[in-house]
């Protein structure tokens, strides 16, 4: 049972460790995940020379989610609503299936906090982030879904290309459009990476609404501290988003669905 991350830069990455603590939840001889590099120009023949070697599964990182998205064989509905591949599982038949568990990762997390049915959400960011969690939110059946963007035009027409798929109330706008009293609010854009919070119009946050930045570290994020100083009190980075993007993907590959929380609570402990 042969798998890797691959990516790069790809030293930093925390799936070994989170895929080692999931495997020795069961009973798994020959278990391995490590960390592949692969050269910017060279991930399809890295990805084949691991198969070739008897890899059977492999998660993707920045910058090879949309290329892995093309060279997989098949896709899961929500890598084909995704645009980009995060997982790949090597089939009986020698080809590639690619799925997205992101979006699952998200989602399981953020019902680890609160329920999602019925809820007005809010999406921040209209790029490959915001693209990937789209559709298994919607699978929530939350009351509605709007998709706030720096760039207006970008959030309409990611919410016009999902209309098809989305059998809900979806809006698209810029920040200073949007409307007030959203109960779960998810920031998807990169923001929070330069250290910057959101320009958003007072009253965005209902009473006792989630705040979810899909970034973390071990300080506060920019956005959870901008929520924090709106009176907000439910906050959550994105560590939880990580754990749970990877049981997706140890589930689709072994079977096994691992216990996320204690896995959670060592990565929490070493940031
Ligand atoms: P990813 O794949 O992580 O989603 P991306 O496709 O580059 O990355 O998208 C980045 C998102 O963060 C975009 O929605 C971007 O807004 P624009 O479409 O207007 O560029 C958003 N973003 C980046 N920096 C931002 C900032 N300082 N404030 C608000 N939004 C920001």
């Amino acid at each position: 049972m042969k798998y890797v991350v691959i990516g790069n830069p790809i030293a930093h990455s925390k799936s070994p460790q989170i895929h080692a603590a999931f495997a020795s939840q069961f009973d798994l001889p020959g278990f391995s995940y490590e960390r592949l590099l692969a050269p910017l120009d060279g991930f399809a023949a890295t990805v084949r020379g691991f198969v070739a070697e008897g890899g059977q599964g492999c998660n993707i990182t920045v910058p090879f989610k949309e290329e892995a998205f093309r060279l997989a064989d098949a896709l899961t509905a929500r890598a084909q609503a995704a645009g980009a591949v995060n997982t790949l599982k090597l089939q009986a038949d020698g080809s590639l299936l690619g799925d997205n568990t992101d979006g699952a990762g998200l989602v399981a997390d953020v019902l680890r906090h609160t329920t999602l049915a019925g809820k007005r959400v809010l999406l921040l960011g209209a790029g490959g982030a915001a693209r990937g969690v789209l559709l298994p939110l919607a699978a929530q059946q939350p009351a509605s879904i709007t998709l706030a963007n720096r760039t207006p035009a970008k959030a309409v027409a990611l919410i016009d290309e999902f209309r098809t798929h989305i059998a809900l109330p979806l809006h698209g706008c810029g920040f200073d459009a949007l409307q007030g009293g959203h109960d779960v609010v998810i920031n998807a854009t990169s923001a929070s990476l330069g250290g910057e919070g959101i320009p958003l119009p007072d009253g965005v946050f209902a009473p006792g609404a989630l705040a979810y930045d899909m970034m973390y570290g071990r300080d506060e994020t920019a956005f959870l501290a901008q929520a924090r100083t709106t009176g907000v009190l439910l906050r959550v980075d994105g560590l939880g988003m990580l754990v749970g993007q990877a049981a997706e993907a140890f589930a689709l590959w072994t079977g096994h669905r691992p216990d996320v929380a204690p896995v959670l609570q060592a990565l929490r402990s070493a940031l």
